[in-house]
């Protein structure tokens, strides 16, 4: 297949393929999605196609404008308006009962849809322009790691319609997924939108824990893998430096605190000083990276606390395949 390669100047053609039913990734402030038009089932498949996506893993509908929810879901339970005011546009994506409109395709056979509103201008305006929601899941092939760059696309490239470069994505992360068809809501994918952050406008809610029943399919697959294997260490600086003197042909991935470590060969600093933002900024960007550079392991410190860094940290602990070296 012939992939055009677009920008924000020729966003024109965009609109042209997805509404003819073609398959376009294009950027939104989390990572790239690729996405078509919600009503039309070969387009729709053309993405499980793409991203080689298994069939029961259902995909997030991205919409430009609220008023496009009504159609798309069965029921509004209260607590959505609060979190739209709060959070929409932006990196939430929330799990309402879905209506007879979105199919059981993009359901992956579900009574539920996950729909965002994304706070990305290409993105809006592409969705806007095509006139109907797009659903897009993130534009890498199924268990490789997200793409948060244009560069990172290019897996993609021979197996779309066309890629639209936006250059970096601001945040980062996948967004924050939340069901919302619950009592009490669960949140299922941890995001740049914190738990608190949450529960700072709804009150307390539920995190979904592994040996939890599966509610969201996208959790049983395996994740963010580069070819390299990743293994996450956790120690003081001294044990890590131990450990680092005994593996040459590794890198290793620390936080600005580890001063002394910093000074060695094949050490990458994960983030700034106090800006924990960056480092989820960045952990795409470093996945892909240190991949092309053949090292024979990736070692990450983990920086797991509050916030945003166990977002961080969920996506690494899945990219390791949960393989954690205490030291
Ligand atoms: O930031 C994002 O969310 C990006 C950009 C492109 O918007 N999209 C993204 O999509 O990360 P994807 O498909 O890679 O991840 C969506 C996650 C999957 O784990 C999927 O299983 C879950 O959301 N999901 C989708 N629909 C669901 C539903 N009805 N119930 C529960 N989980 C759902
Ligand atoms: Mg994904």
């Amino acid at each position: 297949m012939y992939t055009k390669l677009l920008n924000k100047y020729s966003l024109n053609e965009a609109v042209t393929i997805i509404k003819k039913g073609g398959v376009v990734v294009f950027p939104t402030e989390t990572v790239y999605g690729i996405g078509a038009r919600i009503n039309s089932n070969r387009a729709v498949s053309g993405i499980f196609k793409a991203k080689m996506r298994p069939a029961d893993n259902p995909l997030i509908v991205h919409v430009s404008d609220k008023s496009q929810v009504n159609y798309l879901v069965s029921d509004i339970p209260d607590v959505f308006y609060k979190l739209v005011s709060a959070f929409w546009p932006g990196p939430l994506t929330l799990i309402l009962k879905k209506s007879e409109y979105v199919s059981d395709l993009v359901s992956a056979g579900l009574d539920t849809v996950a729909i965002r509103m994304p706070n990305n201008a290409i993105a809006r305006n592409l969705i806007k322009r095509v006139g109907v929601p797009i659903c897009a899941p993130s534009a890498n092939i199924s268990g490789t790691p997200s793409a948060t760059k244009f560069i990172h696309t290019s897996p993609l490239i021979g197996r779309v319609n066309a890629i639209v470069d936006g250059e970096g994505c601001e945040v980062g992360l996948e967004s924050t997924v939340l069901d919302i068809t619950k009592e009490v809501p669960v949140l299922l994918r941890k995001g740049y939108v914190t738990k608190e952050d949450i529960e700072s406008v709804i009150g307390k809610i539920d995190v979904f824990k592994t040996g939890d029943k599966i509610i969201s399919p996208g959790l049983k697959y395996k994740h963010y893998s580069p070819k390299t294997n990743v293994v996450i260490l956790r120690g003081s600086e001294e044990n890590v430096m131990a450990f680092y003197n005994k593996h040459s042909n590794s890198v290793f991935v620390v936080p600005p605190y580890y001063k002394k470590l910093l000074k060695e060969k094949n050490v990458v600093k994960f983030y700034e000083s106090g800006d924990i933002l960056m480092g989820a900024n960045n952990v795409f960007s470093l996945l892909h990276e240190l991949d092309l550079k053949k090292y024979d392991i990736i070692f990450f410190v983990d920086i797991n606390s509050k916030g945003v860094s166990e977002a961080v940290m969920d996506r690494l602990y899945r990219a390791s395949n949960n393989e954690i070296i205490e030291l």
